[in-house]
């Protein structure tokens, strides 16, 4: 092992978390674990970890699950189709491999929403292959580390990124030094003011000797980010039924569920609304009173916005034309059992009276 090999393992050994992945790092909890770590910080992701294996405990258990309950379970992770690949991914394992991760980089990398980052980590955290993990953690230290100024999100970068993190790993034990690699990251050398008299790394560090640690890592600028704005026609019965919209197709929250909606790229005021086609599909035929209109609420997503407002409508008859729409009645007893994306839970939870 060399130096820096050396040090960022004492270190990591002292300097580690407790987890239950690393407890006992089982091809299950590592896949678990790394999956909802894309999508959250360890602590918030451990609590979904938890869940989740208390809910499933094998791979197996998680296969036998219904896709709804799956996306239920990761309600508030974001990205949801990492959800239904997780779901597919225990399925395809349990058909095709008998139930048990295959041990080996390329057949995991076939697998459903296995990418180089989670088939990587793995392959060495799990099984001890040697195969280096690039997370943002990793992105971070290693452009401070070796100051490099190629931007991170490049194909550039991540293929000088991806070289110098194979050449940097400790072939011996590639499970402790990914995970030690990105935990420098997560604890030591945090994006502002790192703590850099503190670091094991301090005598090695290139970004520091040079002072160009708050300028790494470079990213390049990114795309314009889309406005959408969703008008939601929060539609109830005198019983106190709410109508939900399942969405399809190729679009965000694909297979959770939100309320019919109007969508522009402008917001809309009430008579563009109820002057819609949408709207008069769903609600010429039964006498409605609209009750109120809320405040704009803003959803960011990574290459989207949303403005959502909430159009509160009240019926006096059940409406005809749901079926066609994807639309169905749910009362408020069963609310909760429906996946629904962070912004509806939040109207859900603030609004309803
Ligand atoms: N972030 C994602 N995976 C991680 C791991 N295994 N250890 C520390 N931080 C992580
Ligand atoms: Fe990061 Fe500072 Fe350590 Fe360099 S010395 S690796 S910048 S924490």
């Amino acid at each position: 092992m060399n130096e820096i090999q050396t040090a960022l393992a004492q270190w990591y050994e002292t300097h580690k978390r407790e987890l239950p992945w690393r407890s006992n790092p089982s091809p299950y909890y590592v896949w678990l674990s790394e999956v909802i770590l894309q999508q959250t910080r360890v602590n918030q992701g451990l609590d979904y970890f938890i869940r989740f294996v208390e809910r499933w405990p094998s791979l197996e258990d998680l296969s036998k699950a219904s896709e709804e309950e799956v996306l239920k379970m990761w309600q508030g992770l974001g990205y949801y189709s990492r959800a239904r690949n997780l779901h597919q991914c225990a399925r395809q394992i349990v058909e095709n491999h008998g139930g048990s991760f295959p041990a080996d980089f390329e057949s995991l990398r076939k697998l459903k929403g296995i990418g180089d980052y989670t088939a990587a980590a793995i392959a060495s955290i799990a099984f001890d292959k040697p195969h280096a993990v690039v997370d943002g953690n990793v992105y971070r230290v290693l452009s401070r580390l070796y100051d490099i100024d190629t931007p991170i999100n490049t194909k550039e970068g991540i293929r000088l990124f991806g070289q110098l993190a194979e050449q940097l790993l400790d072939t011996e034990h590639p499970g402790r030094h990914n995970q030690a690699m990105m935990e420098l990251g997560a604890l030591q050398c945090v994006p502002n003011n790192p703590d850099c008299l503190q670091c094991p790394l301090q005598s090695h560090c290139l970004a520091l000797a040079h002072h160009t640690v708050e300028e790494r890592p470079k990213k390049e600028k990114k795309l314009k980010i889309k406005t959408r704005y969703f008008h939601y026609l929060v539609i109830r019965t005198p019983e106190n039924g709410i109508y939900l919209h399942k969405r399809e197709g190729n679009d965000i929250w694909k297979n959770l569920y939100d309320f019919p909606c109007i969508e522009s790229d402008h917001p809309m005021k009430s008579d563009e609304i109820i002057g819609s086609e949408y709207f008069g599909s769903l609600l010429s035929e039964s006498g409605f009173v609209i009750n109120r209109i809320s405040l704009p609420h803003m959803h960011k997503l990574t290459h989207q916005t949303i403005i959502a407002t909430f159009v509160e409508i009240k019926i006096s008859v059940f409406l005809p034309t749901i079926k066609t729409n994807n639309i169905l009645l749910a009362f408020e007893n069963e609310l909760g059992t429906f996946p629904v994306p962070k912004l509806i839970d939040n109207y859900l939870t603030n609004n309803n009276h």
